[in-house]
């Protein structure tokens, strides 16, 4: 299966995406992780993305299909993928169905997760990562078992430099502007389900199985 993630900044992209891989046995390839990483590593291509991504603006097109592309040919990939945060503009979605057509393949599923923006800043504010699997807590609604600790490693979780309220509004206002036309590109296809990812966590998940027929 090749199931795309769509939804503005802290609707649970990345709280979902490790319980339907591990259902589906796929891989999840989040750009926004794969960038943090670059930036920490201080790859040319991290050195690249850091200032958009700090302003809580889109990196470049070609930059994330790059990514992509290569990610999606990895061995692990071979049974599908979980794409959480790719793509977000109609190029880039454009350019995923080209990279697929080669193959004879196309996008299976287009999970839309909708969350009112109000609530968006709660989520994004309480918010603590594990950098390094990109695991999310929160502070009221996912807190971890020893505070400031990953529940898996037991090592350090820090907050994202884009997780204030300011740079929250230019990511919402990336989202609306230029990925919500991509929810409207697939819809037209018709391969996108809704859901009501207000909803606590579980009721997300049953959602999702719902949508993917599990
Ligand atoms: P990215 O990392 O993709 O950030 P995002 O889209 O803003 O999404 P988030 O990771 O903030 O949210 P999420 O949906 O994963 O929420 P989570 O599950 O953690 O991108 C970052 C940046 O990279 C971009 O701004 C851009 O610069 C760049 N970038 C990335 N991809 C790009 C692309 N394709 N093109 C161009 N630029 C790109 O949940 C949030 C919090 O809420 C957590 O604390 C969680 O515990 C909690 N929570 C989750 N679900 C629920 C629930 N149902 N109820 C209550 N709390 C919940
Ligand atoms: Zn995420």
């Amino acid at each position: 299966k090749r199931i795309i993630l769509v939804g503005p900044p802290g609707c649970g992209k990345g709280t979902q995406s490790p319980i339907i891989k591990e259902e589906h046995c796929l891989c999840h390839l989040a750009t926004g992780d794969m960038l943090r990483a670059a930036v920490k590593a201080q790859t040319p291509l991290g050195k690249q993305a850091k200032e958009a991504m700090d302003a809580g603006k889109l990196v470049s097109d070609d930059l994330v299909v790059g990514i992509i592309e290569e990610a999606i040919k990895r061995p692990s990939c071979s049974k599908g993928f979980i794409l959480d945060g790719f793509p977000r503009t109609v190029v880039q979605a454009e350019k995923l169905d080209a990279m697929l057509a080669k193959d004879a393949a196309k996008v299976d599923k287009v999970l839309d997760f909708e969350v009112p923006d109000q609530v968006l800043v709660e989520r994004v504010t309480g918010r603590w990562i594990h950098p390094d699997s990109g695991r999310s807590y929160h502070t009221k609604f996912a807190p971890p078992k020893v505070p400031g600790k990953d529940d898996i490693t037991g090592e350090p979780l820090i907050q994202r430099k884009d997780d204030n309220a300011e740079t929250l509004k230019s990511r919402l206002e990336a989202f609306h502007k230029q990925t919500q036309p991509v929810i409207d590109y697939y819809a037209n296809k018709g391969v996108v389900s809704k859901l009501h990812a207000e909803k606590p966590p579980p009721d997300v998940t049953s959602e999702i199985q719902k949508a993917l027929g599990s």
